[in-house]
């Protein structure tokens, strides 16, 4: 296989970054296969045409069966929301295609176990677009925790908090349980959890004290496909509808080394425009990630003298240490949002063409795992009881 040829679904906000993915990853790196932006697909005919001259897409569907279906395509992008992904991916797989699908999973953990089982038995490679892994800072992070810098890990604090989500932004689908199946939680939440199980190696065995709160439970209404996106410039109503998903979240939970691990999610964080956040800490030292300083991260070393400990910060730009970089620009010349998944389409490319990822990529077993903590999760907040992952049914 020489070519890959991609049906992307979907031409919103995440249309574009995979848009952008696609058509840049042949230029900074040397994939094994060409990606070649075939198809694209979504709801609205004429601002797809739009969107397709933009971006380079060959062809256009209104009709995401055909596309799925269609002998033409080897890969299939779902970037569409959380209600749709399973029936998108399965009819895929089922077609025989290689998917790669948006976080996460999917709206319900029925929903992702059934996409994670057509997973199981299709012959397609399937990723999930978890793609704060491709950050090269925390990329990097975890080859240092895989090296024992860290020594044995004891604790994670992560947080994903943005502050978007006042009162003025109308009842777009992220609000509405049915499509999204929970709020930050899964919006963002999702993202921390999968970096601080990537980062740690560990998984998360059981979830305890989760609190889920709707912060403001009333928007206007939005008319047409106008987008979920966070700047949704779109049309709405005077008319109010009921917000149906959290807007914060918070939670603790045990990691399968002994570590405790706590996480927090909001959208009305004042202050706080994208700070996705992590801190590991271990028997030999930490590690501190936060996106809103994404080429960053910092090392405390605690096996050094008490006197002279500090945080050493490390601009993660230099080849060939920090992994991706090389690709890229000179030291310090600052990669971004884009760049992650641009990253993360190499790797796709490598793996379509049976060689390893720069750092592991994300499969619909690893998104499955999430999706079994984000449910934990909610029914952890329901119940008030500690809940095991292995009984999350
Ligand atoms: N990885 C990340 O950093 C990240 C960031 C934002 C969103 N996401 C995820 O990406 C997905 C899409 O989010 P978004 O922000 O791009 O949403 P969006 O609302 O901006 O775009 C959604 C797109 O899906 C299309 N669509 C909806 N139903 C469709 C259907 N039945 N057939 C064809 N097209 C259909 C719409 O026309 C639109 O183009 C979600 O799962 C979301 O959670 C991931």
């Amino acid at each position: 296989m020489d070519t890959v040829n991609i049906a992307l679904i979907g031409d919103g906000f995440m249309g574009r970054a995979h848009s952008n993915a696609w058509s840049q990853v042949g230029k900074f790196f040397d994939p094994p296969v060409r990606p070649v932006l075939h198809t694209v697909c979504a709801r609205e005919a004429d601002k797809l045409a739009r969107f397709a001259e933009r971006w380079g897409w060959q062809n256009t569907s209104t009709n995401w069966h055909d596309v799925v279906t269609s002998a033409d395509i080897d890969l299939v992008d779902i970037a569409t929301p959380n209600d749709t992904h399973a029936e998108i991916a399965i009819a895929a797989l089922k077609a025989g295609k290689h998917v790669a699908c948006e976080k996460p999973l999917a709206n319900t953990f029925y929903a992702a176990r059934q996409m994670r089982d057509a997973a199981r038995e299709a012959s397609g490679k399937t990723s999930t677009w978890l793609n704060y892994r491709r950050c090269p800072a925390v990329a990097y992070a975890y080859k240092l925790v895989e090296d024992g810098v860290l020594g044995d890990i004891t604790r994670v604090d992560a947080a994903y908090l943005q502050d978007w989500a006042d009162k003025t932004v109308p009842l777009i689908w992220r609000f509405d349980n049915e499509v999204a199946g929970s709020g930050t939680l899964g919006d963002l939440v999702a993202h921390v959890i999968d970096m601080a199980q990537f980062v740690t190696g560990e998984l998360i065995t059981e979830v305890a004290g989760a609190y889920l709160k709707t912060v403001i439970d009333q928007r206007e209404l939005q008319t047409g496909d106008a987008g979920g996106g966070i700047a949704a410039d779109t049309e709405r109503t005077a008319e109010r509808g009921k917000v149906t998903v959290d807007d914060t979240v918070a939670f603790t939970s045990l990691l399968s080394g002994g570590g405790v691990a706590t996480f927090q999610g909001a959208r009305q964080a004042w202050g706080n425009e994208n700070r996705n956040r992590l801190e590991v800490s271990g028997s030999k030292g930490a590690l501190r990630f936060d996106f809103e300083d994404m080429n960053v991260l910092w090392l405390y070393d605690a096996t050094r003298p008490r006197g002279v400990r500090g945080w050493t910060r490390i601009m993660c730009t230099h080849a060939p240490d920090h992994p991706y970089v090389d690709n890229w620009w000179p030291d310090a010349h600052l990669l971004g949002y884009e760049h992650t998944f641009v990253n993360q389409s190499y790797d796709v490319l490598l793996s379509l063409a049976g060689q390893e990822p720069t750092v592991p990529l994300p499969d619909f077993e690893d998104a499955f795992q999430t999706q079994g903590v984000l449910a934990a999760v909610q029914q952890c907040a329901e119940s008030r009881q500690v809940v095991p992952l292995a009984s999350v049914e």
